[in-house]
């Protein structure tokens, strides 16, 4: 069975509560009729139920009468969801009214029915951009304990199956925290090899990426890899992991032998931790175009509970995907 197929199938075995603000967005819409068919997830659509169900209807949709369908202008726990928003965000002034305006934004009001526990996991972003879907999830639903950042791993599946594990690899972050510190960076890696467990479904061999390998050059940003290799291993000391590592040395077994003598995984990783966003972003689009890759993700990470955000191109089938990904996520967090 192939990646996509068994990460659906433990999905319907999870049966996990997943809440779509974008309810009104066709792609949405549609993936939504998929996932309630094939039972990878309930769903609960926001919006505005005439205008859903007139869509659902025109687009010939025969299960969204299986979904909850809410209208964030008028949800039945507004007001206790309103108190609950002051109560978390007192510390940065959240006045009762401001989180009245704000309870009536999907976008919000997902994060809150997770935090308030009426909801398992949210995927969005069809319509709105990173920033605005990751904002609240930020301020409401926040982080694990033990983690301060949030970060965004890609499963790469190649055609090529020289490299990785059986041409899977997992990148991080690729997608959300823009220039990490050294701590974060370790986080990011201990993240990330959850992430490779739970949905790609192998043991991860980590390389943390530079320009260096092992002390062949002299900079500030190899000394914050370098610095994040050992704190990733303090976290949790059974890590495979090393680094500083160049991309060859990482993955290509006769350079890592010559560059790295020794290493455990130096021409064997299957998990690359960028140094940057800017790296990460770069690689994965890159590996994807260039090598035809197919990229699933980004699988946000480090979050309290699962909260995806999808590429304002994405299709129906990348929303079904990532609505699976996020139910084997919330049934790794409870
Ligand atoms: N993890 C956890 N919490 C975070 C993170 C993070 N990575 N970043 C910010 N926060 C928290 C802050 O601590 C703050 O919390 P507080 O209000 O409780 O104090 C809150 O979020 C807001 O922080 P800001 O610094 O104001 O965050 P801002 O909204 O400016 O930026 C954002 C956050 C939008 C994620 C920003 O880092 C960003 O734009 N990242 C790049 C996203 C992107 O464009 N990615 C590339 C496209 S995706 C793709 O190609 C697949």
């Amino acid at each position: 069975m192939d990646l996509l197929s068994s990460i659906k199938k433990n999905a319907i075995a999870h049966s996990k509560r997943i809440v779509l603000p974008e309810g009104t967005e066709e792609r949405t819409l549609k993936a939504a009729d998929l996932v309630l068919e094939e039972q990878i997830a309930k769903i609960t659509l926001l919006g505005d139920p005439n205008k859903i169900l007139e869509m659902a209807k025109n687009f010939g949709l025969k299960n969204i009468d299986k979904a909850l369908i809410i209208n964030p202008l008028d949800h039945p726990k507004k007001n206790e969801y309103i108190d609950l928003m002051v109560e978390l965000r007192k510390s940065k002034g959240l006045t009762k009214a401001d989180a009245t305006k704000l309870i009536e934004d999907p976008l919000y009001l997902g994060t809150v029915m997770i935090k308030n526990n009426d909801a398992d996991g949210e995927v969005a972003g069809a319509r709105n951009a990173t920033g605005d879907v990751l904002r609240p999830a930020f301020q409401f639903v926040k982080t694990l304990p033990g983690i301060t950042v949030v970060s965004g791993a890609f499963i790469m599946i190649m055609k090529d199956k020289e490299f990785g594990n059986d041409g899977i690899m997992v990148f991080a972050d690729c997608a959300v925290h823009p220039n990490p510190t050294d701590k974060e960076l370790a986080e990011i890696a201990v993240a990330t090899a959850k992430t490779t467990k739970a949905i790609a479904g192998f043991e991860p061999r980590i390389a943390m990426l530079s320009f260096s390998t092992k002390g062949s050059a002299k900079h500030e940003m190899v000394d914050k890899v370098v610095n994040a290799t050992r704190m990733a291993k303090e976290m949790n000391p059974s890590l495979k992991i090393d680094g500083e590592l160049q991309v060859d040395a990482a993955i290509v077994e006769a350079v890592g032998k010559s560059k790295a003598p020794g290493s455990e995984i130096a021409g064997k990783a299957n998990v690359l931790i960028f140094p940057t966003l800017e790296a990460g972003n770069i690689a994965y689009k890159l590996v994807q175009r260039l090598a035809h890759a197919e990229a699933i993700g980004p699988i946000l990470q480090g979050m309290a509970a699962p909260i995806n955000d999808l590429s304002r191109g994405c299709s129906v089938s990348d929303i079904v995907n990532l609505i699976a990904i996020t139910v084997n996520q919330a049934a790794m967090t409870k």
